[in-house]
């Protein structure tokens, strides 16, 4: 074990990503040590030179991990024990989205699985490894990140849909059986939020419909109540309430931050 013993420590997966980099600040802002977990080596490294030039006391350990490899999360695990011992919060916001809407009859199996293996599969093995890390009646939560699209059904977006539906299902499966050993398990449902995914998906719109981006951007916000897609801010001020002990009573429950997306 190393560093400041007595802070403690959270594990982010999906650390570089829009929501995530902006989760490793915010934990790291609130005392927390912070396990970065992300695909590639460079974005975890300009994000950790980025991070300490704003907290230059930030403990922060980069890890490549893909969230799809049980042996990827297996080493994660134990490289985690050796430079913190504990896990006190686990966010799970690795995720990734379809790549093009497709009639469920005609997608690919490959397409199938690729979203299902980082979105519900990844997050059950990341669970499966990391959880064991988190004490017992000392406040440890989970918080996985679902999606208004796992709310209901989006035709021709089923992989995505049914995987972030299966997050909810799973969050309140773990959530009833850890709550025995006082491990609190929540999720936060987003709606359209302002980063690379969302701007991915809107592109990819765009390019289907043969309009330009800002087009498809007035349609896609337009149908928002709140006119605007969320800034990830709005999810991760979610995600550390959920993961703090203001939320101690809170378990099993998927928090919907959407702009009213369900509404309409
Ligand atoms: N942006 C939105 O509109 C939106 C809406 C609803 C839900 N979500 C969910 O929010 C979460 C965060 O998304 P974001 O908006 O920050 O998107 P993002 O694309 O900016 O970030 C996703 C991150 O996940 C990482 N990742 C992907 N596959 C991985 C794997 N196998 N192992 C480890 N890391 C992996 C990526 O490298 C990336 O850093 C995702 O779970 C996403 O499904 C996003």
């Amino acid at each position: 074990m190393s560093g400041n013993v007595g802070s403690k420590v959270a594990f982010i997966t999906g650390a570089t990503g829009g929501q995530g980099r902006i989760a490793v600040e915010r934990f790291i802002t609130e005392g927390y040590r912070v396990v970065m977990a992300d695909l590639f080596a460079e974005p975890l490294e300009r994000v950790r030179v980025e991070v300490l030039q704003s907290h230059p006391s930030a403990e922060l350990l980069p890890l490549v991990v893909d969230q799809a490899s049980e042996e990827s999360l297996r080493d994660a695990a134990e490289k985690t024990r050796e430079w913190a011992g504990q896990i006190d919060a686990l966010a799970l916001f690795a995720g990734v989205v379809q790549s093009d809407g497709l009639p469920l009859l005609e997608m690919s199996t490959e397409e199938w699985d690729r979203v299902h293996s980082v979105n519900l599969r990844g997050v059950f093995l990341a669970c499966r490894e990391l959880v064991p890390l988190i004490p017992h009646n000392s406040g440890g939560s989970v918080v996985t990140i679902s999606s208004w699209w796992g709310r209901n059904a989006h035709p021709f977006y089923s992989a995505y849909c049914t995987s972030k539906a299966g997050v909810i299902s799973l969050t309140q499966g773990l959530a009833a059986e850890l709550a025995d050993f006082g491990i609190r398990v929540n999720s936060v449902a987003p709606g359209n939020i302002d980063t690379a995914m969302h701007r991915a998906a809107l592109e990819g719109e765009a390019a289907e419909r043969g309009i330009t981006f800002d087009e498809m951007r007035d349609i896609e916000w337009s149908k928002i109540p709140l006119k605007v897609a969320g800034p990830p801010e709005s999810i991760v001020d979610a995600a550390y309430w959920l993961a703090s002990d203001q939320a101690s009573y809170v378990t099993g429950a998927t928090i919907d931050v959407n702009g009213g997306v369900l509404m309409t």
